[in-house]
């Protein structure tokens, strides 16, 4: 049977740089606050004034992996496009992706499985390896939050937090007697938790989307976000999935070279590094740098940790893992080749 081999990865953010300070100036935050709760020193934000979508993000991404993997659009035979910010309602982001890089027959998926999205892409793609139904797959998580946010005060437990930026993987089929590639994955969706963290409106639920006389600044447009719920969740789940996924492949902690997790809140991760007692260099942050980019953070971080060479090396391992709106959780488990 074939292995899922990521063979490159690329990354783009949007040229504007928003520090905490920056947020100060329209909500009642601090850069004090912030880096405190969450470790967040600045993020990327798309040009306000323009008609950029989470495609566009992706785009300039997925250039980035293909043309470090020598593979060009049409070698293609799947696209999966992982946000929950799609550049319209519908059709999904995927198609515009596709588009925009010249193709007009390659299938594409969009996954709406917010910060999971990337885990439970890489498992999609691995399916499609392993059951033959394609060769060389493009993996992307994109999303631009910074439009669809709520900036005044009333916002700012959830602005101060997102990010915009995408990330990109090529996948490819590799025949090989090795254990390597995609070992395993674990996934978990509980939607009685749903409320948690949602963008309600516009909703098929209501006549003419919206409910009557509904005002345009109405809380219900913007992210609504119980965090301290979402914590609890995150810091008891994480580990579990963890130990599911090591028991899965057989193998334990000690054998996982670096656990990249998904970049919500670094006290989420340093709390999952003290429960698994991991040294400080087995996890991977770079959300100051960046915020939560959700379908785009794993694989951003993914590809800082292989140009800042703390894995990638033939034989080592790497742990995908995150929590996020669903509530949906995840992990996989990667061995380089
Ligand atoms: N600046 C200043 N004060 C703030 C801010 C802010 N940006 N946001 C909230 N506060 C205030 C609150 O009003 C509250 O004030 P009070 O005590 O007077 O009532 C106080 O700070 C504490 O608020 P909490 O919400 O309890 O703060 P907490 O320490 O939990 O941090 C946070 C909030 C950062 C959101 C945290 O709960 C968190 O990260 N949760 C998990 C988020 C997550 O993982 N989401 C899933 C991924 S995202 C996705 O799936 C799309």
């Amino acid at each position: 049977m074939k292995k899922s081999i990521i063979r490159s990865t690329g990354m783009f953010v949007p040229p504007n740089v928003i520090t905490n300070h920056d947020l100060e100036k329209f909500m009642d935050t601090s850069d004090e606050w912030i880096k405190q709760r969450t470790g967040i020193e600045q993020r990327y934000w798309i040009d306000q004034e323009g008609t950029t979508g989470a495609s566009d993000l992706a785009y300039e991404a997925a250039i980035m992996a293909m043309d470090s993997a020598g593979w060009t659009a049409q070698d293609l035979d799947f696209i999966i496009f992982a946000t929950l910010s799609p550049d319209i309602m519908f059709p999904g982001a995927g198609c515009f992706l596709a588009a925009k890089l010249g193709l007009d027959s390659t299938p594409t998926l969009d996954i709406r499985q917010q910060c999971t999205g990337f885990l439970y892409g890489i498992a999609t793609a691995d399916a499609y390896i392993k059951s033959g139904l394609a060769k060389k797959i493009l993996l992307v998580g994109s999303e631009v939050h910074s439009s669809g946010l709520d900036k005044s005060t009333r916002g700012r437990d959830v602005t101060v937090i997102f990010g915009d930026g995408a990330a990109a993987v090529c996948i490819e089929g590799v025949k090989t007697d090795e254990k390597a590639g995609v070992l395993t994955s674990s996934l978990h969706t509980d939607g009685n938790l749903a409320e948690a963290l949602t963008v309600e409106l516009p909703a098929s639920k209501f006549p003419d989307r919206f409910p009557p006389g509904v005002p345009v600044d109405d809380i219900r447009f913007y992210p609504i976000m119980n965090g301290p719920a979402i914590f609890k969740k995150a810091v008891r789940m994480l580990p579990q999935v963890i130990n599911e996924s090591l028991e899965k492949a057989q193998i334990g902690l000690e054998d996982i070279d670096l656990i990249i997790p998904h970049q919500a809140n670094m006290r989420i991760n340093q709390a999952l590094g003290q429960f698994l007692k991991l040294e400080e260099h087995k996890i991977f942050h770079n959300i100051q740098k960046y915020g939560n980019t959700t379908a785009a953070s794993i694989p951003l971080a993914l590809h800082e940790a292989i140009a800042q060479e703390r894995i990638g090396k033939s034989g080592e391992i790497a742990l995908f893992v995150g929590l996020g709106a669903g509530l949906t959780w995840g992990s996989v488990l990667y061995k380089f080749l």
